[in-house]
């Protein structure tokens, strides 16, 4: 068992025979068949992995950047050896994901995956839909309760979310997402407003993480969407995982469960290992090649801004909006509000991405925005 500071880890229910050890070359020098990484983190994680591969080490690893980042270079690395290199617990936790995809589904043509793969978001944005909470509060109590870290950037600005997203794109469609290609919008500028709007739309909002093949390439996104309250996005609550498969041949096939937690995520370890016990050292040979993200099909939006009220703010907005060709759905507005801070909602008709950017840009020149707009994308459809 290797760690630092052993003589304060050292456990009591750990059987005598196991050694403790604070150096890694005294594992290597064991000769182990099988090493496994739960310390986390890009370095020196990656040294000690490709060591442990290079000394004809199967690894199990439960660490998500390790493999966003290295993923590739590690999987050559296992088949050139002849040992096999497992993850379950890197995405979805508990939840046995990377098998039910890389087993379960290997007879379909996999065409995309969505999923909430961060807990720490969906408690917070399905406590925020419950209870009409502003962020601060719910993510205060979040830390407080031990679902976020003490800094939430990796959960709240979606990195740990992207990283999941690129593992499972290379497991779907062996191809290599680069983790800082993948975009993503923070949950931060989430207001009970939004939640309120959402609602009278039928729909709540999550933290959602999706990657789809075109002929061409992928589009993907992670962020907070608009879905629908009774898909399973909708209905996922606390810090639940749920991910969306799809496939040519199989449809939909959907996986939930607990995404992380000690215990859970354990389970997923000892799982590697005992495939590991019943399958030898027989090497997964899998390759994931490099690809690249294209922009995402045209889809509805939602655009919500907060004004200081004036005449002529309505128009303003819907001639932009009509200059990149983006047609308006629906204009919603709760009454209630102060005039010097109103929130109000449009929703438009599918539409490319870029238009709308390019009409937000423009209307970010106006003096009356109190807020900065808020564009999310209303996945309809597409998960439930
Ligand atoms: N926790 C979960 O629910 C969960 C779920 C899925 C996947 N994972 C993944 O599992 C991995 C571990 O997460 P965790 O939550 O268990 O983290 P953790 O509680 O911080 O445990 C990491 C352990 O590794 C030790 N360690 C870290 N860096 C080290 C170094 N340079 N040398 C020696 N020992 C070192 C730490 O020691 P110190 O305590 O002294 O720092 C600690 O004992 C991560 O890759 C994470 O993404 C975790």
């Amino acid at each position: 068992m290797f760690n630092r500071d052993v003589s304060r880890k050292r456990a009591d229910w750990v059987p005598a025979s196991v050694v403790w050890t604070e150096t890694y070359d005294e594992v290597l020098d064991a000769s182990p068949d099988v090493v496994v990484e739960v310390v986390g983190g890009v370095n020196p994680a990656h040294q000690w992995v490709s060591q442990a591969i290079e000394r004809g080490a199967s690894v199990v690893t439960a660490n998500k950047m390790l493999l966003a980042a290295h993923g590739p270079e590690l999987l050559k690395a296992a088949s050139s050896a002849g040992v096999r290199l497992r993850f379950e617990a890197a995405v979805g936790g508990g939840v046995p994901l990377i098998h039910g995809v890389r087993e379960g589904l290997a007879g379909d043509s996999l065409t995309g995956v969505a999923g909430i793969l961060n807990g720490t978001c969906n408690y917070i944005l399905s406590r925020m839909s419950a209870t009409g909470e502003p962020m601060d509060i719910v993510l205060a109590d979040a830390q407080r309760l031990g679902y976020a870290e003490a800094d939430p950037t990796a959960d709240v600005d979606g990195f740990d979310a992207a990283a999941k997203l690129v593992v499972l794109a290379g497991i779907a469609f062996h191809r290599h997402l680069k983790l800082q290609d993948v975009p993503r919008r923070s949950i931060r500028p989430l207001s009970s407003a939004d939640f309120q709007y959402a609602t009278r739309l039928g729909c709540t909002i999550r933290q959602v993480s999706r990657v789809q093949a075109t002929g061409t390439g992928f589009y993907g996104f992670v962020g907070p969407v608009l879905v629908p309250q009774g898909s399973s996005f909708g209905r996922n609550e606390g810090a639940n995982n749920v991910v969306s498969i799809y496939g040519r041949y199989g449809g939909e096939s959907s996986f939930s469960g607990a995404g992380a937690g000690g215990p859970a995520t354990a389970v997923a370890v000892v799982s590697d290992l005992l495939a590991l016990t019943q399958r030898g050292t027989r090497s997964e040979a899998e390759e994931w090649t490099p690809a690249t993200f294209v922009a995402p099909p045209p889809m509805p939006y939602y655009l919500r801004f907060v004004v200081k009220d004036q005449p002529g703010i309505l128009a303003t907005i819907a001639a932009a909006l009509a200059r990149q060709d983006v047609n308006l759905d629906a204009v919603l507005q709760e009454p209630g509000y102060p005039k010097d801070r109103l929130p109000f909602v449009i929703t438009v008709e599918p539409c490319a991405e870029t238009a709308l950017l390019e009409a937000l840009d423009e209307l970010s020149q106006a003096d009356w925005h109190a807020d900065p707009p808020l564009a999310l994308p209303m996945l309809l459809g597409q998960d439930s």
